[in-house]
């Protein structure tokens, strides 16, 4: 595997966060088939603290409706809230985010209208055909939730190499009662985020938005 680096570069590349989908289902057994290859994704002591439901079908537009409602009545129970604002760098680059995938969709910064109704459109997964929900089981926290994070990017990678797309959604885990509800789930399984994936709709305007990195520099120090 020569160009295994290029490759790898590649794929990591080509992922990125889309937010609009074709309906086409995507078949089970590549789902399976990415989902089983992310099992590989490394954890603390092996304990693959991971608890994931895939949802498609009517099941899918069913909970779209359940997420949508639930937003617009204001209801609101997250397992894993935020605790305040960003601030400094952090904060620059979410605005920075934000900007880009409002500018590639030609909405005003000032437009809430159009800025609500385009952040509605996480709650129906972006018109994606299919849905994952990662919960983490009661009484992991942190540590373990860098363990999803690493499974979640290995799924997106994988979803990439079978010319797949996906956005992680912390906007799914906000509506974290009713999700449990809709999908009989135990109360001791929390939700820290979903995946909405599919096939990538290449001509909607959201998905022009590509967001850039900080240096190297000002993130990794060499020592020695
Ligand atoms: C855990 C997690 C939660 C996220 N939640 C949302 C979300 O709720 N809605 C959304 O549109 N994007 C969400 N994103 C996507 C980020 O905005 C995106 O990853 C970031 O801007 C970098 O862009 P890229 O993924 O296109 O490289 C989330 C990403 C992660 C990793």
């Amino acid at each position: 595997m020569e160009n295994a680096a290029e490759l790898f570069a590649d794929i990591v590349g080509q992922r990125r966060s889309v937010r609009a989908f074709s309906k086409e289902p995507v078949p089970r057994s590549i789902i399976e088939e990415v989902f089983t290859v992310a099992q590989q994704a490394p954890s603390n002591c092996n304990t693959q603290p991971w608890r994931v439901v895939i949802v498609s079908g009517e099941r899918c537009d069913q909970l779209r409706k359940v997420f949508s409602d639930a937003f617009l009545s204001g209801e609101f129970s997250m397992d894993f809230p935020y605790d305040g604002q960003y601030e400094g760098v952090y904060q620059e680059r979410q605005y920075d985010a934000a900007d880009q995938l409002y500018s590639a969709q030609g909405i005003e910064r000032s437009d809430k209208d159009k800025r609500n109704a385009a952040f509605m459109r996480n709650f129906t997964f972006f018109d994606a055909p299919h849905v994952a929900f990662f919960f983490l089981p009661e009484p992991f926290g942190l540590r373990e939730a860098a363990d999803l994070g690493m499974y979640a990017q290995t799924v997106m990678l994988g979803l990439v190499a079978h010319g797949l797309a996906s956005c992680p959604q912390t906007a799914l885990s906000m509506s974290a009662d009713r999700l449990r509800d809709a999908l009989g789930v135990p109360e001791t399984d929390k939700i820290l985020f979903g995946i909405s994936f599919g096939y990538e709709d290449t001509g909607h305007p959201a998905n022009r938005c590509r967001v850039g990195r900080a240096a190297l520099d000002d993130v990794v120090r060499f020592v020695g």
